[in-house]
């Protein structure tokens, strides 16, 4: 009944065409800090409560049907921080593991992480693998943590892994040939970037897979983004028009 009436949507129903939605959604998850500040708390408060909203939107992303999310939790920069902030981001990506893995394997998600991880510690290189390895089976969303993520570095380690490659010519290289190097090699490109706390820049997330993308900002910080702004962005994506360079 409800599939009739709306195209998509596998527990939440949204009257968009499936062939409309985007594949692959991925979020600058920007303003946890200028959120807590501005409630008088600890920068910390503000990236737990940016988790929160990130379990709500990775849920509401699954049951609508949106293939593939990916999130930037933690970029290549971000070791610039203080140290106190850097390890308190370093545990919370532990304790989110230990924590929403049953949930997440019982939603059905996939999970898998990109960006440098020889950075982390040989603790949290074995939580991420065993958490995709965990979950690998799953065929609901698939949903993607950029950590220690930097779309130059990314490129940059595709390039060299490139060159120890010595099954394939240089000459005779193809974009599709380099991509499986990337972090990415087995996502659908980048559709829709939605950014949160109202820069409008890329910085350095996904510089190769959103080269077509849609861009969708909005001046809510994280901790406040809700799935009605969240399908906002998906329903302004819907009405675009993509050219990807034609007329
Ligand atoms: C940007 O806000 C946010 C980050 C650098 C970290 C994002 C992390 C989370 C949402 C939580 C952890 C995620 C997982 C996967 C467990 P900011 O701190 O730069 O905010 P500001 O620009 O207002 O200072």
């Amino acid at each position: 009944m409800f599939k009739k009436i709306f195209g998509s949507g596998k527990n939440t129903p949204v009257d968009i065409d499936k062939d409309k939605l985007p594949k692959h959604v991925a979020v600058i998850m920007d303003g946890n800090g200028r959120w807590a500040k501005s409630q008088g708390l600890l920068r910390s408060a503000g990236h737990l409560a940016g988790v929160k909203t990130l379990k709500k939107i990775l849920r509401f992303a699954n049951d609508i049907g949106i293939e593939a999310l990916t999130v930037y939790a933690f970029s290549t920069e971000n070791w610039k921080r203080p140290k106190e902030e850097v390890d308190f981001l370093l545990s919370l990506f532990s304790e989110y593991l230990a924590k929403e893995l049953d949930e997440m394997n019982e939603e059905n998600v996939r999970i898998s992480f990109i960006g440098d991880r020889a950075g982390f510690s040989e603790k949290l290189q074995n939580e991420m693998k065993n958490a995709e390895e965990r979950l690998k089976n799953n065929t609901g969303i698939r949903f993607t943590i950029a950590a220690n993520y930097g779309g130059r570095d990314e490129i940059l380690r595709a390039a060299k892994k490139f060159a120890e490659d010595t099954n394939i010519d240089a000459k005779n290289l193809t974009e599709a040939d380099f991509e499986r190097y990337l972090d990415t090699a087995d996502a659908p490109p980048v559709d829709l970037v939605i950014r949160t706390s109202g820069e409008m820049r890329l910085s350095n997330f996904l510089l190769w897979q959103a080269a077509y993308a849609e861009f969708w900002v909005t001046k809510t910080p994280w901790p406040n983004f809700s799935t009605e702004e969240f399908l906002e962005a998906i329903r302004s994506y819907a009405a675009r028009e993509r050219r990807f360079g034609g007329v």
